[in-house]
């Protein structure tokens, strides 16, 4: 396995895969790699001759400097994890290896920047697409893989693709989940294992909620009665809990089938948790 820590050596290295004709898949992340992240490298190295995974920590996509002091490293054991999944190259670059100048990119991705994570999370779409901009042009890749866990994020980067036209497909891989349900993130490592039990509720509420709407419930009472059931008994501190179509994300009504998504976010602890639920209805 290549690791490679500059631009220039990984632009260099892409080039001379291209000109052979094989097909490049990049699957980017932050590291605390689990089996989610491993998903969508199986996923990648199905679909592509080389594979190229990122391990970076972006700091301009946190609004929380908390949330960033905090965020698990294990550098060490994500190589390993990596070697052993048969990934062909490693970036991974320092701070200043992204970031050279002091220019601040500034994008606009519309209502998607005022809605769920747009709205909770100021700067953070402005951060994920500076980064992914800055990877798709280094790393060049055919295609790129991205968690479903991630909706709002898929949906940000996809625009970005469209307005920047960058040449290569979006890949979206299902939420990967422990047993319990609870979709996998790096963020559970900041669990207690009591935590974690009780984290599995989120997805439970997804569940319910579904099956309310499903059965002829409206979404406001279900999402009033679910938000109180989890801040009352398991101490979750809700920020969001949407219905929305899945494809535009807005907010929707259940008057006509098609495929829609529940999305929440909620704090347990200081640990900040999403996830979502994308469902067809007749
Ligand atoms: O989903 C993530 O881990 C990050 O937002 C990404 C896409 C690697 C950009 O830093």
């Amino acid at each position: 396995m290549l690791l490679i820590k500059t631009s220039a050596e990984i632009q260099k290295r892409v080039q001379t895969i291209r000109c052979s004709g094989d097909k490049i898949g990049f699957v980017p992340t932050m590291g605390a790699l689990h089996t989610g992240h491993l998903s969508l490298i199986d996923q990648a190295k199905k679909e592509n001759d080389f594979v190229i995974v990122s391990i970076f920590v972006n700091p301009t996509q946190f609004n929380n400097q908390l949330d960033f002091d905090n965020y698990p490293n294990k550098t060490k054991q994500d190589l390993d994890l990596l070697e052993e999944h048969g990934v062909d190259c490693v970036f991974l670059p320092i701070v200043q290896e992204m970031y050279n100048d002091d220019s601040v990119l500034s994008f606009d991705f519309g209502y998607l920047e005022n809605i769920m994570e747009g709205a909770f999370r100021p700067g953070h779409f402005n951060g994920v697409a500076t980064i992914v901009a800055k990877f798709f042009n280094i790393v060049n890749p055919h295609k790129a893989y991205f968690g479903q866990k991630d909706i709002q994020q898929v949906a940000v980067i996809k625009s970005l693709v469209a307005a920047l036209s960058f040449q290569l497909e979006i890949i979206v891989v299902p939420t990967c989940r422990a047993l319990t349900g609870l979709a996998l993130s790096s963020r559970n490592q900041r669990l207690t294992a009591q935590e974690k039990k009780i984290a599995t509720m989120l997805y439970q509420t997804l569940v319910s909620v579904r099956d309310g709407i499903c059965s002829g419930d409206l979404f406001d009472n279900l999402k009033k009665k679910e938000i109180a059931f989890l801040e009352q008994n398991y101490g979750f501190r809700v920020e969001y809990l949407e219905l929305v179509e899945s494809s535009t994300l807005k907010n929707c009504e259940m008057k006509s089938g098609g495929e829609f998504a529940i999305c929440v976010a909620a704090y347990l602890g200081d640990v900040r948790l999403i996830d979502n639920l994308v469902f067809v209805s007749e």
